[in-house]
């Protein structure tokens, strides 16, 4: 591994809003799984408050968007790759944010990181498309991870998910109706077309990923579904 990530590695795992619950990381199954329990109780802690999860978040502009307008929630941003985190990490400590949890981990494992019915929103922000067939079951929105949503969110708990991707945008609909217990309860094809109002909140915060779609000119659609 290149020496500048080693680096911001060793750094991003020294802030204690930073939990790594990736395998690798562990050279015993009970250490990850004390780490988990630890993460677990800060959660509990919160829950009354509200705790939202955005899952895939990379550098978590998302959530410290959404922290610094909520301080009463808990933001736990979530990633499988580290140095995006780091980046995240940097913010976190230059804005003296205090709500936002960073987790480097795998959204397969949501399951192990999370009890059920523990959390009151999650945020989907421009996951890969993974247009290739043999690939759909990474779609944030495939039917296994919709699974696991339902378990982890609390009754009436939602997902959110912003993408410049028609296709997934359109399969992620299709994936809501087709799966028990979800309903959707709005569905915008062009989020510039509609306040902010009329939308959830922090929707139009703006992250790394929707910056380079709109240099694009893409446009950007949600979609919001509720168990
Ligand atoms: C296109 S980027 C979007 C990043 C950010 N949400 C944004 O809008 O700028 C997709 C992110 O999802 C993460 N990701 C993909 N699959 C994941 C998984 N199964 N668990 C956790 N993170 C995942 C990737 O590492 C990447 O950082």
């Amino acid at each position: 591994m290149a020496r500048k990530k080693l680096v911001r590695f060793a750094e991003v795992d020294c802030y204690p809003f930073y939990h790594d619950l990736s395998k690798s990381r562990y050279r015993s199954n009970q250490d990850r799984v004390d780490r988990i329990v630890g993460l677990q109780k800060l959660i509990l802690d919160r829950e009354q408050a509200g705790v939202v999860l955005e899952l895939g978040c990379g550098s978590a502009d998302l959530s410290i968007g959404l922290a610094k307008l909520n301080h009463q929630r808990l933001y736990v941003a979530l990633d499988i790759q580290g140095e995006r985190l780091w980046r995240a990490g940097q913010k976190i400590l230059e804005e003296q944010i205090t709500n936002l949890i960073l987790v480097r981990g795998n959204g397969q494992e949501l399951k192990e990181y999370f009890a059920p019915s523990t959390l009151d929103q999650i945020w989907l922000t421009f996951p890969d498309p993974q247009p290739k067939q043999r690939n759909a079951k990474h779609r944030l929105t495939h039917p296994g991870f919709l699974d696991i949503y339902r378990n982890i969110l609390k009754p009436g708990g939602e997902v959110i998910l912003k993408t410049d991707s028609s296709e997934l945008y359109q399969y992620s609909l299709e994936q809501f109706e087709a799966s028990l217990g979800w309903e959707i309860i709005q569905r915008v094809v062009d989020i510039d077309q509609v306040s902010q109002q009329a939308l959830p909140q922090g929707s139009k915060i703006e992250t790394y990923f929707e910056v380079k779609a709109r240099e694009r000119g893409e446009r950007i659609g949600m979609v919001v579904a509720i168990h």
